[in-house]
């Protein structure tokens, strides 16, 4: 059967981290063409073996998202070489926590600024005027459960997911009527390697796996999903 996503081009910003990477290859095996954003060339490397053949039609652009004219120029290249942009997920993010409020630096709040909510910010600025002018898209932002969730000692990090949400929300409002979606998923705990490593004592199978979500934010990209506009949906 032929997926809807043969043909389409999407964007994975992050799409070499431990999410990121799941969504990739879940376009990939839909079909899609995928360009993701890296910061390190050895991990688009490792995507790269671990699609196979999905990786003819994979591409991507080794960006560091604090760097906005970097960001911006690799987002216009991806579209004069594509001429059209179907989907943009944002899986760049990080969590720093750890200390009440008036014990974190305010380092800490600006660089979960960067990660979690500038990311979304530049890359969505970059990329609606090209679904605009198509009349369609479908945007993703990974935002966190902690967005509603105000767990102590993540006050940087709460505030930076609860900031992404209602930017997410308001983007949706804009896009009201123009055929192009805007949505955020909100995930707890994911099954990564870091986690594992960082909570070695955890029950690592009550984690939602990087793969489910990655079929969810397919499901959130495809026609099917079409009424779906402005939610934050938690998985
Ligand atoms: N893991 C969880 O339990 C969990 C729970 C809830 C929400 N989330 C959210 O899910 C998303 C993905 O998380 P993950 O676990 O997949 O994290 P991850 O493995 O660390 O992946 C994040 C990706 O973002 C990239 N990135 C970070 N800072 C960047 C920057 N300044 N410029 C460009 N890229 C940058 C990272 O690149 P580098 O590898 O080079 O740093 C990495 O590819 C994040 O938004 C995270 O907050 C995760």
């Amino acid at each position: 059967m032929l997926s809807e996503f043969e043909g389409q081009v999407a964007l994975v910003g992050g799409g070499t981290g431990a999410l990121g990477r799941a969504v990739s290859a879940s376009f990939l095996e839909a079909g899609a063409t995928v360009i993701v954003t890296y910061r390190r060339e050895s991990e688009f490397d490792t995507l790269k073996h671990a699609v196979g053949p999905g990786a003819a039609r994979l591409s991507g652009y080794g960006v560091d998202v604090m760097n906005e004219s970097g960001l911006t120029d690799a987002i216009s290249d991806l579209v004069a070489r594509h001429e059209r942009l179907d989907v943009l997920v944002n899986a760049i993010g990080g969590y720093l926590a750890g200390a009440p409020l008036w014990e974190t630096e305010t380092s800490v709040l600006e660089r979960m600024l960067s990660m979690n909510l500038h990311s979304g910010y530049r890359l969505a600025r970059a990329v609606v005027p090209t679904m605009l002018k198509q009349g369609r898209g479908a945007l993703v932002n990974v935002a966190a459960t902690a967005a509603f969730n105000h767990m102590p000692s993540a006050g940087a990090y709460v505030a930076s997911k609860a900031a992404a949400v209602a930017m997410i929300g308001s983007l949706a409002a804009d896009l009201k009527g123009s055929g192009v979606r805007a949505n955020s998923i909100c995930p707890t705990i994911i099954d990564t390697e870091a986690n594992r490593a960082a909570m070695p004592g955890a029950d690592h199978s009550a984690w939602s796996k990087p793969e489910d979500i990655a079929r969810v934010i397919l499901f959130l990209c495809s026609s099917d999903a079409r009424l779906i506009h402005g939610a934050a949906i938690p998985v």
